[in-house]
């Protein structure tokens, strides 16, 4: 296949950045997207240019760090794939593909395609763990977990923090990252304890980061590569409400912090 990039360069956060275009001459349709941006990379270093440069790091789609926008799209134009799964199979020979960096005011710009997405690590460490009193660990099946709970916990729990769903969405809202994280500790026993108030330190987070608001646009679910369901950020909702009325209950009378 031979196909012509065009690829977003930037040498850092201060740098404006352009468009660059490169010829991609005999790419395998085999190939994954990065293995082309590899081969193109070996390309401009024996031209003694700067390689592209993209993050990466299981390229088996379980690890987030592939974040790059390939015509439009996060990850790319297949459903429920992340660019590192995504094959060059899936375009067509002659093709024109623009590749850019997630596009979120929250996601700085490091360099060409990467960017800083320590924003969420930031939104989990404000809640996003469960608690324990250290001591001799418990026993794995120590506290019975129904099969319904374990499921809906596992679902939410496929997200890897990758940034598609805030990179896709007009608003720039990470609500779909933040639902997943908050309804896969909230579905087990474990994580009721904390459950009202982890809601609210994580949204309270998000908006710090500068993320925004949810205005149900759909488009975080259309482009998550885990398929993660707007459904978990209704879910989060109805946390987030519970919590908020526990706050204004406890202010108003002293009631003490038992979940419920
Ligand atoms: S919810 Fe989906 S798109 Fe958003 S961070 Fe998690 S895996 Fe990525
Ligand atoms: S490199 Fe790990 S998910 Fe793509």
């Amino acid at each position: 296949m031979k196909l012509t990039l065009h690829v977003w360069r930037q040498k850092d956060r201060n740098d404006s950045g352009r468009m660059e275009t490169y010829p991609a001459d005999d790419v395998s349709p085999d190939m994954s997207f990065l293995e082309m941006l590899d081969v193109v990379n070996e390309g401009l270093i024996k031209q003694g240019k700067d390689p592209i440069a993209f993050d990466h790091d299981c390229r088996e789609g379980i690890c987030g760090s592939c974040a790059m926008m390939i015509n439009g799209i996060p990850h790319g134009p297949e459903r429920g794939t992340t660019a590192c799964q995504l094959h060059m199979r899936k375009f067509r020979d002659g093709e024109e593909i623009y590749v850019e960096p997630w596009r979120a005011k929250a996601f700085p710009v490091v360099r060409d395609l990467v960017t800083d997405r320590s924003a969420f690590d930031r939104i989990i460490q404000a809640g996003g763990f469960v608690s324990v009193n250290t001591g001799g660990a418990p026993d794995g099946n120590a506290i019975p977990v129904p099969k319904e709970s374990q499921e809906k916990a596992m679902d939410a729990a496929a997200c890897i923090g990758c940034g598609a769903c805030a990179a896709a969405c007009k608003n720039a809202s990470a609500m779909l990252f933040v639902a997943a994280k908050v309804s896969h500790l909230g579905n087990l026993p474990q994580g009721q304890a904390e459950r009202r108030d982890r809601v609210l330190a994580m949204i309270a987070r998000h908006d710090r980061e500068g993320f925004g608001h949810c205005t149900n646009q759909y488009e975080c679910e259309a482009a998550c590569p885990k398929e993660i369901g707007v459904r978990f950020i209704a879910r989060l909702n109805r946390d987030y409400i519970k919590g908020a009325l526990k706050v204004v209950n406890r202010r108003e009378t002293g009631a003490s912090d038992a979940a419920g």
